[in-house]
């Protein structure tokens, strides 16, 4: 190996033998399996430290350009395979040929398939009113970086630790008055928070801990996708309650609670995704009087409560829950960053320490560095500054797309405007589907999720959702307009919808 290092370089010595390297493989002069002097060899020929030799091998083991192998020495290392992506939309893999009996994985599968992102509209150029989810323009990167900047600088040991399983405790200190600001009883020996990994973990230690074999729950339908593959994924069953401009139609469940068919409640009292809706205060008081006569809990998806435009603010159903019936999460993905990963679970302070538990068994802990940057965020009055501005931004692309709605769309259609969260539930005459339709909006340059994509059955219907969040507002515009001409059109000449997506599985085409 012929490396020559330039001291007066102001490249630093360890880069300019890391470069080299690198450089003797890509051109085919060092080959897989090529021995390289040790770093003392290198370090002496060179005349350097043993310690800048070290930190290049360090940098080059790293990049995987080279393998030490003990007790023989460096070599160039193999050619490492590129990972695999697991491809969602296909369900099971196929599985590799070998000599041996191969083992029956089938016997695992899921009996029904996960909704995974409907495909086909990738590579196109659309409008695109399928996320539900906060602008990653409207991110506060510079804030993020400069509190974690500052963490790293003064670096604490307890950030790298285990957290305590019920999450930082000034985090779940500072939760804990936002909930009894929001009016939910907190006193010692009443509620109490538990940080978990997002809405997604606080649900599944939920599910595990009150539902047993065989056991299911009420969901709404339509509803969140997600909370449907987490059921498929825990094998839970469940039995799906419509929702109307009022929210979850209790009438419904009252019936499906007497059978004795569920053992608890998943809702999302406020900004119900995909409709928008806010349960009516009727609805909450009679679904905690069904709580109450059958000894079922309700779990709470509050997800949005604080991404309100306009109208009284709902306080969580927790807030009126005065049997304990309630377990209330909360999330900051939609408010702040989906990344993070960090929600929180208000629960009877009855069962507390049982979740706690469940909680410990489950992941141990959460990441104690990301709650403490969170609520250093929190603390240096970020969070509110950001609500604030987001908001008035969410604002406009809802008027945006509502306003062009007025104009534009044709009679026989409805929607409600939403007064917060990301979405308008549109629903179409009730003789139209919305998945014939969406492959019209497609090749017009307009994208969005038909109704099967929420519904538990996945059984199509006249409504579909559009999500404004991370658009401009001239986008929302346009598509908008364009989204209703092609509904005009499909209204005027119902042939037109006849090439379109027939069923649930045609979106994964
Ligand atoms: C209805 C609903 N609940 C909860 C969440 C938040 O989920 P998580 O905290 O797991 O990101 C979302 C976000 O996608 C949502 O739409």
């Amino acid at each position: 190996v012929n490396l020559a290092v330039d001291k007066s370089s102001a490249e630093p010595a360890y880069e300019q033998i890391s470069r080299q390297i690198e450089e003797l493989v890509r051109q085919g002069l060092l080959g897989p399996g090529a021995r390289i002097p040790s770093i003392r060899q290198l370090a002496q020929r060179l005349g350097l430290a043993n310690s800048t030799v070290a930190i290049a091998y360090d940098e080059l083991a790293a990049r995987r350009v080279i393998e030490t192998r003990r007790g023989s020495g460096t070599f160039i290392a193999g050619e490492v395979d590129a990972p695999r992506k697991i491809d969602l939309s296909r369900g099971a893999g196929d599985g590799a040929a070998h000599d041996a009996r191969p083992m029956n994985w089938e016997k695992y599968f899921f009996g029904s398939d996960f909704f995974g992102m409907p495909v086909g509209a990738k590579n196109q150029k659309l409008i695109r009113f399928t996320q539900a989810s906060p602008d990653p323009a409207l991110f506060p990167l510079e804030r993020i970086k400069q509190v974690s900047a500052s963490m790293l600088w003064t670096p604490q040991a307890f950030f790298f630790d285990r957290a305590n399983p019920q999450g930082y405790q000034p985090l779940v200190e500072h939760i804990e008055k936002e909930m009894a600001l929001a009016g939910v009883p907190m006193a010692a020996g009443q509620n109490d928070v538990i940080l978990t990994g997002g809405f997604q973990r606080a649900l599944s230690l939920l599910i595990d801990y009150l539902i047993r074999d065989g056991q299911k729950v009420a969901i709404e339908a339509p509803c969140f996708t997600q909370l449907l593959n987490l059921l498929i994924a825990k094998r839970v069953g469940y039995v799906p309650i419509p929702v109307d401009g009022q929210g979850m139609d209790t009438e419904y469940l009252a019936g499906v609670l007497a059978r004795g068919e569920v053992q608890a409640v998943i809702t999302i009292p406020t900004f119900h995704n995909p409709t928008g809706v806010c349960m009516s205060r009727e609805r909450r008081e009679h679904l905690l009087r069904l709580a109450e006569q059958y000894r079922v809990p309700v779990i709470e998806d509050d997800w949005g409560r604080l991404l309100r435009y306009e109208g009284e603010d709902d306080r969580p159903l927790k807030a009126l829950d005065e049997g304990w019936y309630v377990i209330h999460i909360g999330s900051y993905s939609k408010c702040l960053l989906p990344g993070l990963r960090i929600g929180w679970i208000t629960c009877p302070s009855a069962v507390a320490q049982q979740l706690v538990c469940a909680k410990l068994g489950a992941d141990n802990s959460d990441s104690q560095f990301l709650q403490v940057l969170l609520h250093n965020f929190i603390e240096g009055s970020h969070f509110h500054r950001h609500i604030r501005h987001t908001v008035k931004q969410y604002r406009k692309r809802r008027d945006a797309m509502c306003d062009t709605l007025a104009r534009c769309l044709p009679s026989g259609c409805r929607y409600r405007q939403p007064q917060g969260g990301f979405s308008v539930w549109l629903e179409l005459p009730s003789h139209l589907r919305s998945m014939p339709l969406l492959k019209m909006a497609r090749e017009r340059g307009v994208d969005f999720f038909p109704a099967a994509f929420m519904m538990p059955d996945r059984y199509d219907t006249n409504a579909l959702r559009l999500c404004f969040s991370r658009l401009k507002e001239e986008d929302i515009q346009r598509g908008t307009q364009v989204l209703c001409e092609v509904i005009a059109d499909a209204m005027n000449n119902p042939g037109l919808l006849q090439g379109g997506f027939q069923q649930y599985e045609d979106l994964f085409i």
